[in-house]
């Protein structure tokens, strides 16, 4: 705290992101990063942008990557926007669309980045407990809001929720924005992008940072009515014009464009998963279903913080959330390679044993 400090910054409390460890060798299962490499034609794009162009700024608009995005979801390029990862895309949301009078929803557990926003731009916020079995019930959110965001599958629990339900709620509420925050959509969950042209209310976020192996390049996007994607734009053009480079541009719709290297890494993500969680099942551990590419797993002798302790010590982090206390025995697992996930179970039968 310094006395050069706003008021603002003095209220915050910053985000705290999974490490990222300057230790080679450890086997990182932390932040659900993909274990494949990204396209190899988003490589090469890559590298075609090496060159006297990067003395010239970016397209604004991103406009060709827009294209490669509609057209993948068969969409209107109004209907896209773009930003700096998802989180960017998400905290303009939240300026744009969750800030009004009425509080903004959202699951007492889930991604900790949106009490964060909510902090940052003074939103008022109500958590909404998830069930017993770690839930989100749509019912719970049948009450007066400003707007409403949840992930699918949420994170870190890895549960989905049906697409049935997400338009039983946009059936239900009109009236404000839903944010469905689907980073993890592509490893199993049902997308809502189908329902946007039937609800202007519903905006649907993706990141380019989890099934497209592209974590280092940040790019995320949203998906919906083009005047709530309008309203995005003016927060975007009141913040910075050029959210992504040259380099993220021509990377990001090469990997959009790749769709079949996109459905073949998801498949073998979603093959290692299961694989794994039957080998956790196996050393008694309780595993949540997960559609998304990391798991939610406990053991009823052990706390989460020491078996996330003892697998530091076997050179493998995972995450581990202290707070709220219901899942504090719970680490939440990043499906790896098939490789990376045997070290991780030899690890913890070491450790169980
Ligand atoms: C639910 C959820 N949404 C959004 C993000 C942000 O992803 P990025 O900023 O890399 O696009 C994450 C990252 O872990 C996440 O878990």
């Amino acid at each position: 705290m310094s006395r050069y400090w706003s008021k603002v910054v003095a209220g915050l409390t910053p985000y705290v992101p999974g490490e990222q460890p300057k230790l080679p060798n450890l086997i990182k299962l932390n932040t659900n990063e993909n274990p494949y490499g990204p396209s190899p034609r988003a490589l090469a794009a890559l590298r075609g942008e090496v060159g006297d162009t990067l003395r010239l700024y970016p397209d604004p608009n991103c406009d060709a990557l827009k294209q490669s995005i509609a057209a993948f979801y068969q969409l209107n390029p109004a209907q896209v926007f773009i930003g700096n990862g998802s989180d960017e895309v998400l905290a303009h949301s939240f300026l744009a669309l969750l800030k009004h009078d009425e509080p903004l929803l959202f699951p007492d557990i889930t991604y900790s980045f949106y009490p964060v926003y909510c902090g940052l731009y003074g939103i008022e916020y109500r958590q909404v407990p998830l069930t017993e079995s770690l839930e989100i019930r749509v019912d719970d959110y049948l009450q007066p809001n400003g707007g409403i965001i949840f992930p699918n599958p949420n994170a870190p629990t890895g549960r989905p929720l049906a697409l049935a339900e997400i338009e039983r709620l946009l059936r239900a509420n009109a009236g404000s924005v839903v944010v469905v925050d689907e980073a993890y959509v592509d490893f199993g969950a049902e997308s809502a992008v189908g329902l946007i042209a039937r609800y202007p209310q519903l905006l649907v976020v993706h990141t380019l940072s989890k099934s497209r192996a592209l974590a280092g390049l940040r790019v995320g996007y949203a998906l919906g009515d083009a005047g709530l994607i309008e309203a995005l734009n003016r927060v975007k053009d009141s913040f910075n014009s050029y959210p992504l480079g040259r380099f993220a541009i021509a990377g990001a719709a090469a990997a959009i464009d790749d769709r079949a290297y996109f459905e073949q890494i998801c498949a073998k993500v979603i093959a290692s998963r299961a694989r794994l969680v039957s080998k956790l099942a196996a050393l008694g551990m309780e595993v949540l279903p997960s559609a998304a590419n990391f798991v939610f797993a406990r053991h009823g002798q052990h706390s989460g913080a020491a078996l996330a302790a003892s697998l530091r010590e076997r050179g493998i982090i995972v995450r581990h959330f202290k707070n709220p206390p219901r899942i504090e025995p719970f680490l939440r697992i990043t499906v790896g390679s098939d490789a990376q996930c045997d070290a991780l179970i030899a690890a913890l039968s070491d450790i169980l044993a």
